[in-house]
């Protein structure tokens, strides 16, 4: 394989579509797909040799070129010195949880992360002995106060879902590092176009690739960016004897996905904070929550944080005087929709709108969900590509017709 040697200082933009690609004897312009679990070895000694260092490619759940091509180009673009593939964003979080934590040791978590996040450090890792604290997801003083001896993770996911509450990363790595720990920064909503958790002081950034990366809602995928010896030392032997490995196929799309990453999450971007100004104008709507919008509690950080940009996620609360009927509403603006796509997903082109009561959180118990700020009147809408006015008046056809 052959590649060119990129000139040094390239930008983002030209990052997405040009580095990390190993082309073939043919010269392929775009990048090739190894659909290959085996690789066939020269001779024994270099077998022998592959197998002992872990360098060149022998077997697909220790490497891929194709895995490795996307392993590299998200690398450059979180600006991290090495990333590695997983199977899906939580298989990345089961990666780092067993390459870096055993029993004794302490995590703090927001308390508003992802479900399935929340249960897999509460609930399967609770089971091994790892002790987990859940914070407030805004409050950098209840971090703090968490922080004991044992402490070895602070984990972040910013905006959140379904509020976008926006929590301040510069902050959480001092916290972290003060105590001895790491910070990792869940980056899906985010992406690197928004932010760099990096670049503000965090150790770790996890992705679900499923989301933005691909940006079309075809594949699984996940990753951690992190130093090279953190990806060598700590998460690659996990991948090699778990098996949570990405297959070269979904590194292939999501490898494609990322060359339109940017000018898709910008467009998003610019879609969401039109829909968020124009459903604060609409009577029927009590709340918008949107990190773009002066009315957001951390807008000023999430400006800051975020390259000013407040991402393709937005949720809004409908008035209802008991949960029944705000519920009834809630369906009845979602099931009128023609357009939009009823779906459990985001980041893709194609809007999707949903109830987070009784789907992304519908195991909670409604004192869990309030205490959350998620009722059965939010509505979570994440911003495709159509034309926002086609947007806004699928919206309109059930909040015009809403009993009072
Ligand atoms: C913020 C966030 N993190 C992690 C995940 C898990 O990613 P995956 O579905 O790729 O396992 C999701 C999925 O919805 C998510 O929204």
């Amino acid at each position: 394989m052959t590649d060119k040697t990129l000139p040094a200082g390239l930008r983002p933009e030209t990052l997405a579509v040009r580095t990390a690609i190993a082309r073939s004897q043919y010269g392929e312009n775009s990048e090739a797909l190894y659909l290959t679990t085996g690789f066939v070895q020269p001779d024994s000694a270099t077998s022998a040799e592959r197998f002992a260092t872990g360098e060149g490619y022998t077997y697909a759940r220790t490497s891929n070129p194709t895995v490795t091509s996307f392993e590299q180009r998200l690398a450059a673009l979180e600006g991290t010195e090495a990333a590695i593939g997983a199977a899906s964003g939580m298989g990345a979080i089961l990666m780092m949880i067993m390459g870096l934590l055993k029993a004794g040791d302490h995590v703090i978590l927001s308390r508003s992360m992802f479900g399935s996040t929340l249960n897999l450090f509460a609930k399967e890792f609770g089971k091994f002995g790892v002790e987990t604290t859940f914070v407030s997801q805004t409050d950098v003083d209840e971090w703090c106060a968490a922080v004991k001896p044992n402490t070895k993770l602070l984990f972040a996911e910013t905006p959140t879902n379904p509020l976008t509450e926006v929590c301040d990363i510069a902050a959480l790595a001092e916290i972290a590092h003060g105590a001895g720990a790491l910070l990792a920064v869940d980056n899906a909503f985010a992406t690197p176009i928004l932010q760099r958790p990096t670049e503000l002081g965090a150790d770790i950034v996890m992705h679900s690739g499923t989301k933005y990366l691909d940006g079309q809602g075809r594949v699984m995928a996940g990753a951690l960016c992190a130093s090279r010896q953190l990806v060598t030392e700590k998460f690659a032997p996990v991948v090699r004897t778990a098996g949570m490995v990405l297959s070269p196929f979904n590194a292939w799309v999501v490898l494609k996905g990322i060359e339109t990453l940017g000018v898709r999450v910008k467009a998003q971007c610019e879609n969401a904070l039109s829909l968020a100004r124009w459903l604060e104008a609409q009577p029927q709507v009590a709340r918008v929550y949107y990190p773009g919008l002066p009315s957001h509690p951390q807008h000023a950080l999430a400006m800051r944080q975020q390259n000013g940009l407040g991402g393709g996620v937005l949720s809004f609360q409908l008035a209802g005087d008991t949960p029944e009927s705000a519920r009834a509403k809630a369906f009845h603006v979602i099931d009128s929709c023609r357009l939009l796509s009823i779906a459990t997903n985001l980041g893709d082109t194609k809007t999707i709108i949903s109830h987070p009561a009784s789907t992304s959180h519908g195991r909670l118990s409604e004192e869990q969900r309030q205490a959350a700020g998620i009722t059965q009147g939010t509505i979570r809408v994440a911003v495709g590509l159509e034309h926002i006015e086609d947007v806004q008046d699928d919206l309109l056809r059930g909040l015009r017709t809403l009993a009072a």
